[in-house]
């Protein structure tokens, strides 16, 4: 592809997705208008491209087709393939919004704003739809999805098949204007998921959906209807898609054919669900909005949901100025002999006194974390942990020079690097005199009962407090825990406990958090970390305890409790004695524990009927559906 072809992100769509796109549009159309004369129909292709899609809307017998293409090297064939067809050799978006469509259908271009700022910029000057639409970090497609929604007739449709991370964005990340408006215009009737396939093979690895939108009528915006939403989502089975496959699954979509690569289901989710400034996460099949409905039942508190944000601050780790300074690595600049530290300055170790050695924290990497605990032998090093607040009182040059008493090794090997850490705090606009310290992760700001502001120092927790923490990218469900001295950078995200809340029941919290049934929570709300927390703090449900009275759940608590303590210092034994009481309560559950040798899935049995959920519904939903 050239660098102009490159620019016009011109990919075609293949012949068999136009003809599904082109019917499925007509079977919705038929169901949903009154207009039965085709030649009535007024349809727009806005970027066609070799004409594809123009190919079947004129096989279906549409009459009236007008379509844009800027590419003029496509225009001989256009014009001579498509004489009866109103070709516009211009850029759609600066068309005439009054002009107004029944059906607006097409692969729109995708393009990312943040690398082609250029070309966006240009867009933004030229044309009022790109002016009036405009956010950082959006895609080139969500104009033509603005500018179709315009062009729109109230109860018209248009189908798209784009890229399918726009739909779980939200505010911050480029939708900020394309949901609300298309929550405020339009309807969505259907969503097809095909990220287990792939469409384009110029575009391997890229996840897309076609979607239908229909626009509102002025009486539905007033009135507030709401409208149901099909999904269609392609099950991944074995990796044996191809092009052929792909062809009988559109085909079996449209005979509204049974097929085992295929799931069709309303969305539990409906229009009025659908919040303009959220994710929008459609496949959520009415079976797992059940089960995720019973689960909250028991994480509600006076009525109010209880979430991971109501208990933590959840945080990352420490930010230094530079790792491959601050992390020593062990025979690398640092040596250890039994209980002795060297340090490597200038070539020569030097000895660390007992209170330097205190100052060297043991790092982890987010890869160390497993579900209970870490692996403790990965160590990837000794971090340098100089503590500002140490020497608070002084004032800055003196600072410095008391901490160069106070630690006169640990600081002669940084002032090796003084140059390239100033340098680097200058760059972010930092005080260059701070480069014995952390830069960030050190202190958090916690309000008390009377919202009163207070910084408090991390170094006490991530020394020798209970922590929970977890990787910032990361598909499941996997919360490490110590009370052992625990540093990381931030690529580890740690769970301080909020202010006043020291009721949190650490073992508990840590055994449902790697459960099954927060496994079925990520699958159901589609949680991913990526570098967000967001989703996990607002998300995910948190049990209240003090709902649970009876005697029976008392002791299936005091199991988990107990069970996760040992998996916590990796201890797989249970002593008998302690299930005495589950035998007498519950003889079912006591002989399943025996049974089971895992004891994960062990405390996955006691928290499921704590739950009141059957495991096998559980995982037919995460079977059938994930
Ligand atoms: C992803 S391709 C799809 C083409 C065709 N609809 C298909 O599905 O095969 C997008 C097409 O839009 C054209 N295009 C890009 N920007 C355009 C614009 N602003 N106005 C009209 N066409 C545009 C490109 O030249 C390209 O042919």
């Amino acid at each position: 592809m050239d660098l102009n072809k490159n620019r016009l992100s011109q990919i075609f769509t293949p012949d068999y997705i136009a003809e599904f796109m082109v019917k499925n549009i007509n079977q919705y159309y038929i169901s949903t208008n009154n207009e039965s004369n085709f030649d009535e129909i007024k349809i727009l292709e806005p970027c066609a491209g070799e004409g594809v899609f123009i190919e079947y809307i004129l096989g279906e017998g549409f009459t009236d087709i007008t379509a844009y293409e800027l590419d003029q090297s496509l225009k001989t064939h256009l014009l001579e393939s498509y004489p009866n067809v109103d070709l516009k050799f211009e850029n759609f978006l600066g068309s005439d919004s009054n002009e107004k469509y029944d059906i607006i259908i097409g692969n729109p271009p995708y393009l990312g704003q943040n690398y082609n700022a250029k070309i966006f910029q240009e867009l933004v000057k030229n044309y009022s739809v790109c002016k009036k639409y405009f956010v950082g970090n959006m895609d080139l497609f969500y104009f033509f999805i603005h500018l179709g929604i315009d062009k729109l007739k109230p109860g018209g449709l248009l189908s798209f098949i784009t890229t399918n991370y726009w739909l779980t964005k939200s505010n911050k990340t480029g939708i900020k204007l394309l949901k609300p408006h298309i929550t405020k215009d339009c309807f969505l009737l259907q969503y097809i998921d095909l990220s287990n396939i792939n469409v384009f093979t110029d575009a391997k690895g890229q996840h897309n959906c076609i979607f239908i939108l229909q626009k509102k009528h002025e009486k539905e915006k007033q009135k507030i209807v709401d409208k149901l939403i099909d999904i269609i989502q392609i099950k991944r089975i074995n990796n044996q898609f191809n092009e052929k496959s792909n062809k009988m699954l559109f085909k079996d979509i449209l005979n509204n054919e049974d097929s085992p690569h295929l799931l069709k289901y309303r969305s539990a989710i409906t229009n009025k669900d659908l919040l303009p400034n959220n994710g929008w996460n459609l496949k959520y099949p009415l079976a797992v909005k059940n089960h995720v409905e019973k689960i909250e039942t028991n994480c509600r508190f006076n009525g109010s949901l209880l979430y991971l944000s109501d208990f933590f601050v959840i945080r990352n780790g420490l930010i230094l100025i530079k790792d491959e300074i601050f992390v020593l690595k062990e025979n690398e600049s640092l040596k250890i002999v039994d209980s002795d530290m060297f340090i490597k300055i200038d070539n020569t170790f030097v000895k660390l006194s007992d209170h330097e050695k205190q100052k060297l924290k043991k790092m982890f990497k987010s890869k160390v974390i497993e579900p209970f605990s870490y692996d403790k032998n990965e160590i990837s090093g000794y971090l340098i942990y100089l503590d500002k607040n140490e020497f608070k009182n002084q004032d800055l040059k003196k600072r410095n020079e008391f901490i160069e008493k106070g630690y006169p090794n640990l600081t002669a090997y940084l002032n090796h690097y003084r140059e390239e850490l100033e340098d680097i705090l200058r760059n972010a606009n930092e005080n260059v005199n701070d480069i014995y310290f952390p830069r960030r992760g050190s202190m958090i700001t916690q309000f008390d009962i009377e919202h009163k502001r207070k910084l408090v120092n991390l170094e006490p927790y991530y020394d020798k407090e209970p922590k929970i923490f977890f990787s910032y990218i990361s598909k499941s469900n996997v919360f490490g825990y110590t009370k052992d001295s625990y540093y990381a950078t931030s690529d580890t995200y740690f769970l301080w406990l909020r202010e006043g809340k020291s009721e949190i029941d650490y073992l508990f919290l840590l055994a449902y958090l790697n459960s099954k049934i927060v496994n079925f929570l990520f699958k159901a709300k589609n949680i991913i970390l990526k570098r967000s927390k967001t989703k996990l703090e607002e998300e995910i449900p948190i049990p209240n305890i003090s709902l649970f009275q009876s005697q029976s759940q008392l002791e299936l608590i005091n199991l988990i409790r107990y069970i996760t303590s040992n998996l916590t210092q990796n201890i797989v034994s249970i002593d008998k004695t302690k299930l005495n009481k589950l035998q007498e309560l519950f003889p079912n559950i006591y002989s399943q524990i025996l049974n089971e040798k895992n004891s994960r899935k062990k405390i996955d049995i006691l928290l499921l009927n704590l739950f009141d959920l059957v495991e096998e519904d559980i995982d037919f939903l995460l079977e059938k559906y994930y």
